[in-house]
């Protein structure tokens, strides 16, 4: 029978074995995790990549599920416009500028206003990277890159423009946080709908494309620039409008928009 010293000898060698294999396991983990991360992070980058540029064939109605995202954007042409002119910033190359993180860069970012802040960003680049599509080397579709608060969270999207600058092709959102069933509604094919042919700019250049609580009256003299709303989730829609009042309007890209629509933005 071993004697007490011995005994508990034993025992704290146990626990210290216990220990070791505990950490030595813990090591082995975090380092495997560690590594698998580093590892994916740059296929991670590539299919974000591909999904930003699904969400922009869909919403310029190029997107066949058959075909290669890759091959189908060759047709999308990405460029980089300086909001405070409006003009393409031709000297910046659209596909390394990161409009993501430049928004986070004092020095190639604005903060907004807070009287105009309707789509409660903060900041904004800026410059923009928005994508142009041509038929025949005519211009024929812009797509906007859109974002801002909705109820609970900020939604990502696109707003497709006809050539004219003016009329709605189509709307996306592809990042929210709104609740499903109610909020949501902003993805739901019959509410994009709604949106096609809807105008942005009256004939005086006021911006009156919004999200109405309800539904469009017949006789609402601007039907051709509202939008219903869904009964129920009416703050998700005071989102989207807000977003397009911000986007469509002077801090943002009013004034590339203007350019276009007097035929000098092509
Ligand atoms: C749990 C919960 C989740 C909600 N989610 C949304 C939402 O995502 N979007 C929204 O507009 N309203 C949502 N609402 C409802 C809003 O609080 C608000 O009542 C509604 O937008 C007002 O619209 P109405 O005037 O058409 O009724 C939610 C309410 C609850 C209780």
């Amino acid at each position: 029978m071993p004697e007490p010293s011995q005994a508990s000898g034993a025992k704290a060698d146990t626990v210290a074995r216990t220990l070791l294999v505990a950490l030595f396991v813990s090591l082995l983990c975090s380092s495997l995790v560690a590594s698998a991360a580093i590892l994916l992070k740059p296929r991670q980058v590539e299919n974000a990549i591909v999904e930003m540029r699904r969400n922009i064939l869909e919403v310029a109605g190029l997107w066949a599920p058959d075909a290669e995202v890759d091959a189908l954007f060759e047709s999308i042409e990405p460029r980089v416009v300086d909001l405070e002119t409006g003009a393409y910033a031709d000297d910046m190359d659209p596909e390394s500028y990161d409009p993501v993180e430049a928004a986070k860069d004092p020095t190639q970012s604005v903060e907004i206003p807070s009287g105009i802040d309707v789509a409660k960003l903060g900041r904004r680049a800026k410059h923009a990277r928005l994508y142009l599509v041509r038929r025949d080397g005519e211009l024929s579709k812009i797509i906007l890159p859109i974002s801002g608060y909705g109820l609970w969270s900020t939604l990502y999207g696109f707003l497709a423009l006809e050539a004219d600058g003016n009329t709605v092709s189509d709307i996306t959102f592809y990042a929210h946080g709104e609740t499903p069933g109610l909020g949501d509604f902003i993805v739901k094919p019959a509410w994009r709908e709604l949106w096609r042919g809807k105008r942005a700019f009256d004939d005086s250049g006021a911006l009156e494309l919004r999200v109405v609580k309800g539904r469009v009256s017949a006789d609402d003299p601007l039907a051709d620039y509202h939008v219903d709303g869904v009964s129920g989730a009416t703050l998700t829609g005071n989102g989207v409008s807000n977003i397009i009042e911000y986007w469509l309007g002077d801090h943002g890209y009013g004034r590339f928009l203007d350019k276009i629509r007097t035929g000098g933005g092509s």
